[in-house]
């Protein structure tokens, strides 16, 4: 860095206990929602330890600050059921010393119904006596053979994965049999939120997926055992671009809660588009949410004991597909060791440490990096009304996409207005699941932060934002804009020719090219889709088709 070293001891504390990374990968070698080449621990159905890779990876991540990673998909598979067998179990426990050497705990993501898929037991019903008894020999078994395993994380009742509703029974009924049967070891048991109904009717303007998490979990607060951690994705719905903080967050009093980012781009533009996360993330972590459990001053960081990130890494030479986007990995370490560090600082340092010490590099990667994300937000969905996504892949747009189905993800655009009415008086009353100050701001379009303001309300056309301009006018402008700096990021890039080494220049270039187009495409769709809703020219003649 060329920086001077301290004259004394430098002692840091880092900020959150557990800062891990779960990795979306299966058993095949096929990452789910992954943009850099395949698995690097899996491959062919079996526990992959060849090479040096895995160590080099632990060595990252300890670099970085990164302590724990769940190894395996969420969505847990029959072949990945079978992780907690003999069959793989003293391949893991390789695979863990690695990474204990770095100081990273391995953890398994596991099936709500493994007592049926590989205990042969008719029933997951988690007050059931053999399903009990089932979990504390499992648990057993995987100790012996995986002393250092963190423990388990787990995706139940959520996009249609069996849970323990499907008996009747709540997440704190769930989650407890796990933790029991792991509380021996020392094991967590970190539960995931994301929990909602996927099989909603569009018709029915009354569900709000919004609300989901917090209807379920809220009233569960307490009856959590003390090694369940709950992970709560950062904003209410799934990684888009731009949503408010989860209104879960900070209002627990009695459950230990951690925050759930995505580094792996699946809305942000797969790792082909720049979208630097950091700043995005920030927001979530600086967010005060004046809960009458954390008090006026306290920050969602203060709140948490841990940040878990989706990892956007795989088995290309780069690990991140976009060499770029190597940034959101270092950055999303560093803000998990320091909450406070600020993006530009941790995108300055992570280009220094990268491309080295000349001066131009270092700052020009860093400006490109703290203009992608608003670029992103700017030319993909408006004002935080999110999705717009084709829908599967999650690339590129497609504005009704989701707009019919099961999916609970509208904005219900037409002739005369764009936008979900979450207000209390009117809409879904999704508002009234924040405290003050934060439910009357959201509940008036007239305080609504204007980034949101799509997200909390359905508003004319003609709406007339703070800047003076209406929100279709609004919406033409950051599509021409958005796309331009699209643009500019290229350029900006080619100033570095000679500066930086041949093979990476060509990389991020041919992906900062693709990005051009590919934010063109947005662009005239979103544009072109508003003009026919609304019939209203843009002010300014541009082409609009
Ligand atoms: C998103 C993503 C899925 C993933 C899910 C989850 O919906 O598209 O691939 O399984 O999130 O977080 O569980």
């Amino acid at each position: 860095m060329g920086l001077d070293l301290p004259a004394g001891p430098l002692v840091e504390q880092p900020d959150l206990d557990l800062r891990m990374l779960d990795h979306w990968d299966n058993l095949d070698g096929t990452v789910e929602r992954g943009y850099a080449g395949n698995s690097v621990f899996f491959s062919q159905g079996e526990v992959y330890l060849g090479g040096r890779r895995l160590a080099d990876y632990a060595r990252l991540l300890a670099s970085v600050g990164i302590n724990a990673i769940a190894l395996n998909n969420v969505n847990v598979n029959v072949d990945a059921m079978a992780l907690l067998t003999e069959r793989h179990l003293p391949r893991l426990g390789e695979l863990a010393n690695i990474l204990n050497t770095f100081g990273v705990r391995l953890f398994l993501s596991v099936g709500f119904a493994g007592p049926i898929a590989s205990g042969g037991l008719a029933s997951a019903d988690p007050l059931d006596p053999e399903v009990r008894e089932w979990w504390s020999q499992t648990a057993r078994k995987a100790y012996s053979f995986v002393p250092g395993l963190g423990g388990f994380l787990v995706k139940a009742g959520s996009e249609s994965l069996p849970g323990p509703r499907d008996y009747g029974r709540d997440h704190a009924e769930g989650a407890n049999v796990l933790a029991a049967a792991l509380a021996p070891f020392g094991g967590l048991v970190v539960w995931r939120c994301f929990v909602y109904d996927c099989q909603q009717d569009w018709r029915d303007r009354s569900t709000d997926r919004a609300k989901a998490a917090y209807e379920e979990f809220l009233p569960l607060d307490g009856r959590f055992a003390d090694n369940v951690v709950l992970q709560v994705k950062a904003g209410p719905m799934d990684f888009q671009v731009r949503e408010p903080p989860s209104p879960l967050l900070g209002r627990m009093s009695h459950t230990a809660q951690m925050l759930e980012l995505q580094l792996t781009q699946e809305y942000t533009g797969q790792q082909v588009h720049l979208c630097y996360l950091v700043p995005a993330w920030k927001e979530v972590l600086d967010f005060r949410p004046r809960t009458s459990v954390l008090g006026e001053g306290a920050r969602v960081a203060q709140s948490v004991t841990g940040v878990a990130g989706v990892a956007n890494i795989g088995d290309g030479p780069n690990w991140t597909g976009h060499d770029l986007a190597q940034a959101n990995l270092y950055g999303f370490g560093r803000l998990a060791w320091d909450t406070t560090a600020s993006a530009a600082h941790v995108a300055s340092e992570w280009a220094g440490l990268t491309f080295g010490a000349d001066h131009t590099t270092t700052e020009v990667i860093c400006r490109m990096l703290m203009a992608s994300w608003p670029a992103y937000e700017a030319y993909t969905a408006p004002l935080g009304v999110g999705w717009m996504v084709t829908p599967g892949t999650h690339y590129g747009p497609s504005p009704d996409g989701y707009e019919y189905s099961r999916w609970g993800t509208y904005h219900f655009a037409d002739f005369a207005g764009v936008g979900v009415d979450r207000s209390t008086s009117h809409g879904t009353g999704f508002t009234a699941q924040y405290d003050e100050p934060w439910r009357s701001a959201f509940d008036d379009p007239a305080t609504c932060p204007e980034e949101l303001l799509l997200f909390f309300h359905h508003l004319p056309y003609g709406y007339v934002l703070r800047s003076g301009k209406t929100i279709i006018q609004h919406i033409y402008d950051s599509h021409f804009e958005g796309a331009a700096v699209a643009e500019d990021l290229l350029t900006m890039w080619r100033s570095l020719a000679g500066r930086v080494d041949v093979a990476r220049f060509a990389a991020v270039e041919e992906r900062l090219a693709r990005q051009v187009l590919h934010a063109r495409e947005w662009r005239d769709v979103i544009n072109a889709y508003f003009y026919r809703k609304s019939g209203i020219p843009d002010e300014k003649g541009r082409p609009i088709f």
